[in-house]
């Protein structure tokens, strides 16, 4: 039976691989973790929720998630790529997402892949793997986008915004997802085929930690550090005390010198 988020969003997909299935909750507790026991749901399903009560963020941070003013929403892939490769898919979900919000304000990505809106998260990327050293099983790549949220938990308030926030305006969520999915489709074809080169040219064009000074925060202490580059596997090179650093995704966090990004 077709619901109505489906309904709206089935018109406005583009895509060749991405978003043939989807699955819409009203709420669930998170939508990766759905994808992740649907697991044998085909390549490309996506899994969008309207609410969710347990919504996860990187580092097992919780991920607001109780109205349904924001889009939640994952997709399940399982590419035939060597797992030594898969880490940057993070990257180049990051620049999904980030080109398909860029119509709608001033944004920029701030490594690995949190967009940020008036040096606030406006959104947020959790990819999850499984798999081993020879094969990947599949990949579950969340977002969060806040689209029309007025307001946020005092924990998160000040370097949290939504679209409604930024730009006064509401805004169709079906059309957020399907401007995600679209962008996704076409990169991560790019990516299958080609590898990462030209994504990463793209994604160091409007990534926003660069040629900056940063704090580093791993194992709960801080670092001041200035970023350099991004690696051909999609590192973060630091320069700390004039020695040359590359940071993994998922084994630190990133924060401006004067504020969240
Ligand atoms: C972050 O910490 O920046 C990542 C936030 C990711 C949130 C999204 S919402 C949809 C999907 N389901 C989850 O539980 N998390 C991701």
């Amino acid at each position: 039976m077709s619901d109505f988020f489906s309904e709206k969003l089935i018109p406005q997909l583009e895509t060749n691989h991405i978003g043939k299935n989807i699955v819409y909750l009203e709420e669930t507790d998170s939508t990766n973790a759905l994808a992740k026991r649907e697991k044998n749901y085909p390549c490309g399903t996506v899994f969008v929720a309207g609410k969710q009560t347990d919504g996860r963020g990187r580092s097992g941070r919780v991920w607001q998630s109780n109205d349904e003013n924001a889009l939640y929403m994952s997709i399940l892939i399982k590419p035939d790529i060597s797992p030594q490769k898969i880490s940057s898919i993070t990257l180049v979900f990051g620049l999904a997402v980030f080109n398909a919000l860029r119509g709608y304000a001033d944004i920029g990505i701030k490594w690995p892949n949190d967009i940020i809106l008036d040096n606030k998260k406006l959104a947020g990327i959790l990819c999850e793997m499984s798999g081993n050293e020879e094969k990947i099983d599949y990949v579950v790549c969340g977002v969060g986008v806040n689209v029309n949220n007025t307001s946020f938990h005092d924990e998160i308030k000040d370097i949290a915004t939504s679209l409604r926030i930024q730009t006064g305006k509401g805004y169709e969520i079906t059309e957020i997802a399907a401007e995600i999915l679209n962008e996704f489709d076409i990169l991560y074809a790019e990516f299958l085929n080609k590898g990462l080169d030209d994504i990463l040219i793209k994604y160091k064009n409007n990534c926003i930690t660069l040629q900056k000074d940063v704090k580093v925060i791993m194992n709960n202490t801080e670092t001041d550090a200035y970023a350099l580059d991004i690696t051909s596997e999609g590192g973060l090179l630091v320069r700390i005390d004039k020695e040359e650093k590359v940071i993994v995704s998922g084994e630190a966090s990133i924060r401006g010198i004067i504020g969240y990004a």
